[in-house]
């Protein structure tokens, strides 16, 4: 039996979340990297949890067939997918109970109508189902690749840290109130009006948090679970990612690329109306390299008109990737770490080329920025680390360690 290469290469399914801000070019890039994988020969669904739902808009899918298809997934060719997830479908399907309860506790427990809403959904619905997509897709083995559209910036944060928060909620759940309503119900009965929950609910959220499981060591594989961030050449997107690149870190989720979408081209060097802009755009395309730095930066044109269609989104790719295969991990280590020792904290930076000649490091606006030669790097501070300062750095086996005290 003849066995394609990638199979030997890929023996699990890689997952490639695209992340950034509305408008960024998130869905087009998602569309356009699985649609280069299918043409590669991996079979890829592309799943998009952003309710604008444009997906099926960069393939030109008609709209009775997205209605038709109910948040399901729409076949585009044997190896290629595309499902724009429907909340409310999601919720029928999988939730119904779930949602209920919660709906009918907040609402007895005297929140008022627009809170208990809200709260219903508490755990991030949407981060929830394309986690179950994700640990569902993975367990079936049926794709090689899951590209997943996250929400703009905020959400994709949400997303990140969902696994944490759904071991936390389910443990308090199952272990410590499960036991409590068992001693507690008939007295309970007697002095409340709260609606306890019966077995059917604990079976159902049970349920729920099976298919999770396990979702949240996918997600820490750098060898499964790729973040690329797409970003634009501009001052308000830049604040944003560099906040999600800091937040994917921390919750140890492998970013392997940052992909700078709707670079103006340097023909437009002699045109009086984007001149300026190119020279904007340019010092922006520097400033991404020290934000985002040692992770690999992609910059990709402004098309002449808008990604729609296979063509459009062939030619994008290549835009995109040149010759690189986009199932690849095009990055992996750890771009900083944050250590702690003895109340003090250290970012822990690869930097293998930095000499102590020439070497400063300073605060500026809750980021430590460090300079060398021609070399800027930018690392975030997380809330936690605000009020600290720069005491001291030293250089240790390829390491740039900078130590941080509260001043
Ligand atoms: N490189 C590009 N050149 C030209 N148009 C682009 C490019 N990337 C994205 N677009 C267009 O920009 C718009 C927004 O892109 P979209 O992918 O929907 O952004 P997001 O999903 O981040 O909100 C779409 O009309 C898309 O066709
Ligand atoms: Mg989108």
């Amino acid at each position: 039996m003849k066995i394609p290469a990638f199979v030997l290469y890929f023996p699990f399914m890689r997952v490639i979340l695209f992340s950034g801000k509305g408008g960024v070019g998130k869905t087009t890039i998602s569309a356009a990297t699985a649609y280069r994988l299918s043409s590669l020969g991996y079979k890829t669904i592309v799943v998009s949890l952003d309710p604008a739902h444009s997906l099926g808009d960069a393939f030109d899918i008609p709209e009775e067939e997205k209605i038709k298809a109910k948040g399901l997934p729409i076949k585009i060719s044997d190896k290629l997918y595309i499902q724009e997830i429907d909340i409310q479908e999601e919720v029928d399907r999988y939730w119904g109970d779930v949602y209920r309860f919660l709906e009918l506790l907040f609402n007895t427990t005297g929140l008022d109508q627009v809170v208990s809403e809200e709260l219903a959904i508490l755990p991030g619905m949407e981060e929830v189902t394309s986690l179950l997509y994700v640990n569902k897709y993975y367990k079936e083995g049926e794709f090689d690749a899951l590209i997943l559209d996250l929400p703009p910036t905020g959400e994709s944060l949400r997303f990140v840290s969902m696994p944490t928060v759904l071991k936390w909620y389910m443990r308090k759940i199952f272990n410590v109130e499960r036991n409590i309503l068992k001693i507690a119900r008939p007295v309970a009965r007697r002095i409340t009006d709260v609606p306890l929950p019966d077995d059917e609910y604990f079976k159902a959220l049970e349920n729920f948090y099976e298919k999770l499981k396990g979702v949240d060591e996918l997600l820490i594989d750098p060898e499964i679970t790729s973040v690329r961030i797409v970003a634009n050449p501009e001052k308000m997107v830049l604040k944003e990612s560099q906040r999600a690149f800091l937040y994917f870190n921390l919750f140890g989720v492998n970013v392997d690329a940052v992909i700078v979408n709707k670079v103006l081209p340097s023909s437009v060097e002699n045109c009086e109306h984007f001149s300026k802009w190119l020279i904007t755009q340019r010092r922006y395309i520097e400033d991404i390299n020290a934000l985002f730095y040692p992770v690999p930066v992609f910059t990709v044109p402004l098309m002449e008109d808008e990604v729609v269609g296979y063509e459009r989104l062939e030619i994008l790719s290549h835009l995109i990737y040149g010759d690189t295969d986009p199932i690849k991990v095009l990055y992996k280590e750890k771009p900083y770490e944050f250590l702690q020792e003895n109340g003090d904290y250290i970012i822990k930076l690869k930097a293998p080329f930095l000499t102590k000649e020439g070497l400063s490091v300073l605060k500026s606006e809750g980021e430590i920025i460090i300079r060398w030669k021609n070399f800027k790097s930018h690392v975030l501070l997380p809330r936690k680390l605000r009020d600290y300062e720069p005491k001291g750095a030293k250089i240790d086996n390829g390491y740039l360690k900078v130590f941080l005290s509260k001043s």
